[in-house]
């Protein structure tokens, strides 16, 4: 089948993708040659069939070694460089002021221009420090869109997430090219209902992950900036893509074609009061993360935090080897062919699968391609968890692990007690960073396609296992007789 063809059927589709394209006509190619593989192994249809049973139908719970291509998760799951791997000989593994803290502090300074710096061992230790010192009792944190971990402990500190993301965000269909924007209106009224001083920062996420890795534009950022600032609200940056969302605004937002993906960046943190990093997906590491603001007395608090939960404030409960990986791989997450190549082997795997009808969350996004379980699998009700059988199904037809982000993921709500059955119900396919070849991505499209071709016979699940928190993690199921 000719891609080209199906996929330019829609004028949108083909704005979308020219838009993509529009400052590199070369190939997306990799910008590395490949120095050290490591082994996958193929098992059999019985053998998953065993394991996802084992695994109580959640991916999170199979085993590395039953999979084979690995598509749970883009955390921690990135090849390190020659340069990074040379960086680890080089930890200083002194418990007090490792030199490796001092050059990720200037490296986090000049690329995203914070002034203060404090390392912990991943993104949640950074969000609980932040939430515990930003957060009171009966505040109410704004956001474009929750991310798991994120809002539970905003939650723990007592304060209220409210969803301020546009309406485009809850339609998978919806081709709008940012999708990660903050409505304002939604902003203002919530400002309006409980006042400014209920509301101790925005936080605002680069490509929004659970709406599908989905850029803000600089214009919102911009026009946010101005609204925060009239209100006395800080900006408080999840850092964890945002690289990547600079990357489609130098692709698709008019006057950023000129501008590199570094002075982008810097110019979205400098519209930023502070940020949290997940240092395991942008920054190219296996373990890592950060919390970074401008403003010293929330920075004393945090450095004085740390050592509660992490480790002394020059190594956050990394190893000072892992910093120094992290300062190199934030180094290379800018350059623009190393983008190119990410996201485009993400568009690559999405533009196959769309052509083969398979329907998925549009415009494909930065970091996985989410497919939509509702038009997957009709038949199955949301409270039958579709995106968690349909992940459970993926993994038997071929070892591919994917991650279910739908109704188990957004848990319940704390009022009702009932599941919140959110409007995206997705799959979610996740290409770890300079990992996989093209050759893997056809295997995952003619896996997706065998799946889609016998989707009646899939049925819904039921939980029969559910953590207090987090439950997508450690839930089991069994499927409905
Ligand atoms: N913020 C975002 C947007 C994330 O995607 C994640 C993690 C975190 C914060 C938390 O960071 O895992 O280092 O503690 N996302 C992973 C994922 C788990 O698979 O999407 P962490």
């Amino acid at each position: 089948m000719d891609i080209e063809n199906v996929i330019c059927d829609s004028r949108t589709n083909r704005e979308i993708i020219m838009n993509t394209t529009k400052t590199n006509k070369r190939t997306w190619a990799e910008p590395y040659k490949i120095k050290v593989v490591e082994l996958l192994k193929m098992t059999t249809r019985e053998e998953r069939e065993q394991a996802i049973r084992e695994a109580g139908y959640n991916t999170f719970l199979t085993r590395s070694k039953d999979v084979y291509i690995d598509l749970l998760t883009d955390s921690g799951t990135a090849a390190m460089s020659d340069r990074q791997w040379a960086g680890m000989m080089l930890g200083d593994e002194a418990y007090a002021g490792s030199e490796n803290f001092y050059h990720l502090e200037a490296v986090v300074r000049e690329y995203y221009g914070y002034e203060y710096l404090v390392p912990t061992h991943q993104g949640r230790g950074a969000e609980n420090l932040m939430s515990r010192i930003l957060i009171k009792s009966g505040d109410h944190i704004p956001g474009n869109m929750y991310f798991t971990t994120t809002r539970l402990h905003q939650e723990l500190a007592g304060g209220t997430f409210v969803d301020v993301i546009v309406d485009e965000a809850h339609d998978p269909e919806n081709t709008f090219p940012f999708k990660g924007n903050v409505d304002i209106g939604k902003l203002d009224k919530l400002v309006q209902r409980v006042g400014a001083d209920k509301v101790p920062y925005i936080s605002l996420e680069g490509n929004v992950n659970m709406a599908g890795g989905q850029p803000f534009s600089m214009e919102n950022l911009k026009a946010l900036h101005v609204y925060c600032r009239e209100h006395d609200i800080p900006i408080m940056l999840d850092a964890t893509r945002t690289i990547e969302n600079a990357w489609f605004i130098h692709e698709r937002e008019d006057g950023y074609a000129e501008k590199s993906v570094r002075q982008i960046l810097r110019e979205i943190c400098d519209l930023t009061d502070g940020c949290t990093m997940s240092a395991k997906k942008d920054a190219l590491v296996n373990i890592g993360g950060f919390f970074a603001c401008n403003d010293e007395a929330v920075y004393r608090q945090a450095q004085n935090l740390v050592v509660v939960y992490e480790g002394l404030h020059t190594y956050g409960g990394l190893a000072g080897r892992d910093m120094e990986a992290m300062a190199q791989g934030i180094r290379e997450a800018v350059m623009e062919e190393h983008q190119a190549a990410r996201i485009g082997q993400v568009q690559y795997l999405g533009e196959k699968l769309i052509a083969a009808g398979i329907p998925i969350v549009m415009p494909i996004g930065s970091h996985a391609i989410f497919i939509d379980a509702k038009r997957f699998l009709p038949h199955v009700d949301q409270d039958d968890y579709p995106a968690q059988a349909l992940a459970a199904e993926l993994y038997v037809e071929s070892g591919i692990r994917t991650m279910e982000r739908g109704n188990v993921s957004a848990g319940r709500d704390p009022v009702t007690g009932n599941n919140r059955r959110p409007p995206l119900e997705l799959v979610r396919l996740t290409i770890p960073r300079r990992v996989y070849t093209q050759a893997h991505m056809d295997v995952v499209v003619d896996s997706v396609c065998d799946v889609h071709q016998r989707r009646d016979s899939i049925g819904g699940l039921k939980m029969v296992y559910e953590p207090d928190y987090l439950r997508f993690f450690q839930a089991r199921f069994e499927p409905i007789a």
